[in-house]
């Protein structure tokens, strides 16, 4: 088996119900449940006995040492993680704690169980660590995309905590040699995305007949991927990697924040036109600029394609219509996910 930790997030919980989908090898998912956490992620799940759900934190040492004894995991891969930039400026402490010594405590539980395994098990045992593109900092137009090898310079609380993880991992290679892969990927959109990022954000809002907020002009770039194609290089990864590298993940799919809001609103113009007739695209409005904000993301994912043979199977244009129509088949759980902590961090948010 294997243990997932933050499979109740959207990477995490698209990753578990993938691999449950394709595999019979069970899922413990250690999860905190944070305003992110979502149990309803995994519903369909229910009275499967391939999938156990551990509510927990992944910087609890003895939980997590607990868990490693009585599963004996062939591998654990770590999605856990505060992961949205905007909260990280409004109160960092929260992604100290996870992203750093929450990594921290689960590598040393790693090595632990690791060190005491059998020599077979000993080296067949994977620590993947999923991290982001964005503990490379930000690009200027004309920049090359992100290597492996681009210097690490991160500028958000969030990203410094993630970069701050990524070296962890590394030296527990390095140092103890703990078997770790890292994945860097690029923005991640598709079902069970939170409403707190952009994407989910502009659908949920636009059928709501809410403002649907720029930052700024709008022209910052993100590079996409849907989420079941990040999965599936996670996978491939895990299976194939070699211990101690590093692996960019992206979809070479480069938009504009404004562009990917038009897309979104012409989709729902087809899809589920608005009442008085008018395009979606009049509720747009241009709001105060994040601090700091990045200017553009853009990842180079010829390593992994090169040496592992990993494609995306979608292209933004059918990622991003099977995610708008993901949304309007699912009501109910974009309403669940609207809680009084959700409008609250929305009203703080974008106060003015
Ligand atoms: P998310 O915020 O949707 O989910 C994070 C999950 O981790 C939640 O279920 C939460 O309850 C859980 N969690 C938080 N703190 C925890 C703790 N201390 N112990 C146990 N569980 C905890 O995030 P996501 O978008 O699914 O991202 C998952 C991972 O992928 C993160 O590490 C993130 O940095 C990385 N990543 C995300 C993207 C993206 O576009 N969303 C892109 C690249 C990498
Ligand atoms: O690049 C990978 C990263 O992508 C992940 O590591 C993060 O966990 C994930 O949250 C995401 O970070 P971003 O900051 O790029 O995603 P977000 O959806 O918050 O914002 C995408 C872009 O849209 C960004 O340039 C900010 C802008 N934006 C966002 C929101 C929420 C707006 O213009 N308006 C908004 O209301």
């Amino acid at each position: 088996m294997i243990l997932v930790t933050g499979g109740a997030g959207f990477i995490g919980a698209n990753f578990v119900l993938d691999w449950l989908g394709q595999s019979d090898e069970p899922v413990v998912n250690l999860d905190k449940l944070t305003y992110a956490g979502n149990p309803h992620n995994f519903a369909s799940l229910a009275g499967d006995a391939r999938h156990v759900f551990v509510q927990g934190d992944i910087g609890d040492a003895a939980l997590v040492e607990g868990l490693l004894a009585r599963h004996a995991p062939r591998a654990i891969v770590n999605f856990a993680a505060e992961s949205h930039v905007d909260r990280s400026i409004h109160g960092p402490e929260d992604f100290i704690q996870t992203n750093v010594v929450g990594t921290f405590r689960l590598l040393e539980a790693a090595r632990h169980y690791w060190s005491a395994l059998p020599a077979t098990q000993k080296e067949a045992f994977r620590f993947l660590h999923v991290s982001t593109d964005e503990v490379y900092g930000t690009l200027s137009p004309t920049d090359p995309a992100f290597t492996e090898e681009t210097t690490v310079e991160p500028n958000s609380p969030y990203s410094a905590s993630k970069a701050a993880s990524d070296h962890l991992v590394r030296a527990w290679h390095h140092t103890y040699g703990l078997p770790v892969l890292t994945t860097n990927c690029s923005n991640n959109y598709g079902p069970l995305h939170f409403p707190e990022k952009l994407i989910p954000l502009v659908i949920i809002n636009a059928l709501a007949g809410k403002d649907l907020p720029i930052y700024g002009d709008g022209l910052q770039v993100r590079d996409w991927l849907y989420v079941k194609d990040h999965c599936s290089a996670i996978r491939r990864v895990l299976q194939a990697g070699r211990p101690g590298e590093t692996y960019n993940i992206g979809g070479h799919n480069e938009k504009t924040n404004i562009g990917i809001v038009k897309t979104i609103c012409a989709l729902l113009d087809e899809l589920r036109p608005r009442a008085d007739g008018r395009p979606y695209e009049s509720q747009i409005t241009h709001v105060k600029d994040r601090p700091g904000h990045d200017r553009r993301y853009a990842i180079d994912a010829g390593k992994i394609e090169r040496e592992l043979g990993w494609r995306p199977a979608e292209t933004f244009e059918t990622g991003i219509r099977k995610t708008v129509q993901w949304y309007l088949d699912h009501p109910e759980w974009a309403a669940q996910v609207q809680s009084g902590a959700y409008r609250e961090w929305v009203a703080k948010h974008y106060a003015g």
